[in-house]
């Protein structure tokens, strides 16, 4: 069985668009080494004002890296959603995939039912798996389309 627990929090990164996309690979680069290592995948979904992250393993392994990264000074008030025990990673081949709301996946979140601001508080973890695995598929084409044409 994995282990899955969905979470969010306050972004507390101070700035726009560029100190946030800085501070966010910083996220990134750390989450990747230390979930390779600790056999941790899932995704992270963020904008200027709020983090929900998906996070699946081994359960002492998820339960570690949540309790480390809710200290994290970056984001405040990080609250679980829902935790579960599932039979398969949702994100086999993420050790974390981020995406960032961005106007060019304003339609992903349209079809979700997502036209204002995230309200992370009411949302079911459901809605959000759905979201990260449509936003998840986006970056996947990107990256192929990317490598066709170069
Ligand atoms: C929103 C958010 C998500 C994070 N996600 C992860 C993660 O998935 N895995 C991880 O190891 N660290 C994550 N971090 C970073 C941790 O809080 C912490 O800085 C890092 O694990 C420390 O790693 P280091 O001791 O190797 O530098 C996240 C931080 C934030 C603010």
């Amino acid at each position: 069985m994995i282990h899955q627990l969905v979470y969010y929090s306050r972004n507390t990164v101070p700035g726009d668009g560029r100190a946030m996309l800085t501070n966010m690979r910083e996220i990134l680069s750390a989450s990747q080494r230390n979930n390779s290592r600790d056999g941790i995948t899932g995704f992270l979904i963020f904008d200027k004002t709020w983090f929900v992250q998906i996070l699946e393993g081994e359960r002492a392994m998820v339960t570690g890296t949540y309790n480390r990264i809710a200290r994290d000074p970056r984001h405040t008030a990080a609250a679980i959603i829902n935790v579960s025990d599932v039979e398969a990673r949702l994100f086999p081949n993420w050790t974390m995939g981020g995406a960032m709301r961005t106007p060019e996946v304003q339609e992903i979140y349209l079809q979700h039912g997502f036209g204002g601001p995230l309200e992370p508080s009411r949302l079911k973890s459901k809605q959000i798996v759905d979201l990260a695995l449509d936003l998840q598929a986006f970056e996947v084409a990107k990256r192929q389309n990317a490598r066709l044409a170069s």
